[in-house]
């Protein structure tokens, strides 16, 4: 891919982490197991993603979405949509980008508020592949303010806890495809994010926390300047 001047004005431009998203979302083309199901995220690197699958001539079963958003851009693109419930057989691969992953492909997802089915997606694909542009890459997560889905009878009290847990929340002005509200935790320093995991999702009202280290990714597809970076 081309990259176009001017690239930089004050660090790199919006434009270059979009070329970049999109290197990784044609990267992923890779994975895609035709002929199976495919679990499809949400965010702007998997709008990429649907568009390159579009176009590639890849067949899939169907997809299994994330979200109303995403639903929409691939049955836009005549991709078939399925419900997780009516499969029976297996969900080869889920692919999905990410807000921020470490060294242990952990990572905070929920950007985009569609943390919880992608999370019910993942949990239920057979590999993980994260697609992401290289800003997304941390030694510890915490940096991008941790998302939960939270009930909205529990809004106050959610936060009450989080503030315990030595966060800043902050409700967002957002209600998710379930109904529920988003609260983005700042100020977290996510030391041990299994242990972090297990504890949010532990507080009443929480559906459930952006932290994705129990189930992490399994593969990386990192796009830089220098190209795809992949890690297993
Ligand atoms: C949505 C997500 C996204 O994967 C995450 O926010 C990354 O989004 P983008 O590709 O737009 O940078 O978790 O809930």
């Amino acid at each position: 891919m081309r990259f176009q001047a001017p690239l930089f004005i004050s660090g790199k431009t919006m434009e270059l982490q979009n070329q970049l998203k999109q290197m990784a979302a044609k990267a992923a083309l890779e994975y895609v197991v035709e002929g199976e199901y495919l679990g499809v995220g949400t965010g702007t690197t998997v709008g990429f993603f649907i568009t390159e699958l579009a176009t590639s001539g890849k067949k899939v079963k169907g997809c299994v979405s994330s979200s109303e958003a995403t639903t929409r851009q691939l049955l836009a693109y005549g991709i078939p949509v399925c419900d997780l419930n009516d499969i029976v057989d297996y969900l080869p691969v889920y692919i999905d980008g990410c807000d921020e992953i470490d060294g242990n492909f952990c990572m905070i997802k929920g950007g985009g508020g569609a943390l919880t089915r992608e999370k019910i997606v993942a949990q239920a694909s057979e590999k993980f592949v994260c697609i992401a542009d290289e800003s997304k890459v941390v030694k510890q997560l915490g940096a991008f303010p941790l998302p939960l889905e939270v009930i909205p009878m529990a809004v106050s009290s959610v936060s009450r806890a989080m503030e315990d847990l030595g966060g800043h929340p902050v409700v967002r002005d957002f209600i998710t495809d379930n109904g529920n509200n988003i609260i983005d935790v700042h100020g977290l320093q996510i030391k041990e994010p299994q242990l972090l995991e297990n504890a949010i999702n532990k507080i009443p009202g929480v559906v459930t926390c952006g932290i994705f280290a129990h189930r992490g990714a399994d593969v990386l597809l990192v796009a830089s300047e220098a190209g795809i970076k992949v890690t297993k």
